[in-house]
């Protein structure tokens, strides 16, 4: 059966996304992907990049389903695992041993503004634990910086989030960046994307340098 879904902005992203993936990955091992929704992204970029292997995730059902859909529709079945049932709250997560063997980095796109601060935290915490110095945590999407909206677009957006549920909405980067430094992630990289969004790249260090660095910021 097609379970394919369709989420538009991953045809308007895909392109800008991958350009910054080309300076981090490294030409090995597994990339895991939190809230990977449709599966369009994981399809796209294991295609763009064969020799890393694509681990997406979900606790959606219907988007796991997609994903399975989506993996067999562009002939990966050899080359890309099956989705994991990954609530970033659900912790440990079950994560298969050649995975945590060969884990290079975690990438999380939109997913932070549409999930609560407990996520938010345990995205950072759980990371923190299944990567090693060195390894990176990639974020998408939109943010405010020092607190305040980069542009109308996102302020509205932000507003249209929190009426659909009080815990949602676009996030401080500085908050953020907080947070990640609690889990031993200095804020390596952040890259403006087209449509008021970022690209964050975390660098995961041993937590003592990370708070020196957080401080230094
Ligand atoms: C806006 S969609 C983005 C999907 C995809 N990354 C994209 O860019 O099209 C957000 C995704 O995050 C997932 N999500 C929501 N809460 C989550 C949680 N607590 N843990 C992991 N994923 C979550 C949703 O199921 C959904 O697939």
């Amino acid at each position: 059966m097609d379970n394919r879904l369709f989420f538009p902005a991953t045809q308007r992203n895909r392109k800008s996304i991958k350009e910054v993936l080309s300076r981090i990955l490294l030409t090995r091992g597994f990339i895991l992907e939190i809230g990977s929704g449709s599966g369009e992204h994981g399809v796209v970029f294991q295609k763009y990049f064969p020799e890393i292997t694509w681990q997406s995730s979900d606790p959606e059902l219907i988007h796991r389903n997609s994903i399975s859909s989506w993996i067999e529709h562009e002939e990966l079945n050899l080359k890309m695992p099956q989705p994991l049932d990954i609530n970033v709250e659900k912790i440990p997560w079950e994560i298969p041993s050649e995975l945590l063997l060969s884990i290079q980095g975690i990438i999380s796109i939109n997913m932070i503004h549409i999930a609560s601060w407990n996520c938010i935290r345990a995205l950072f915490n759980e990371s923190g634990k299944l990567l090693s110095n060195g390894k990176f945590l990639m974020l998408y999407g939109p943010f405010k910086i020092g607190n305040k909206h980069i542009s109308q677009s996102n302020e509205l957006f932000d507003n249209s989030l929190k009426m659909q549920n009080k815990s949602w909405g676009v996030r401080d980067l500085g908050e953020v960046s907080e947070e990640a430094a609690k889990n031993g992630f200095i804020e390596e990289q952040l890259i403006r994307m087209p449509a008021y969004n970022f690209s964050v790249i975390y660098r995961k260090i041993s937590i003592k340098d990370s708070e020196l660095c957080f401080k230094h910021f």
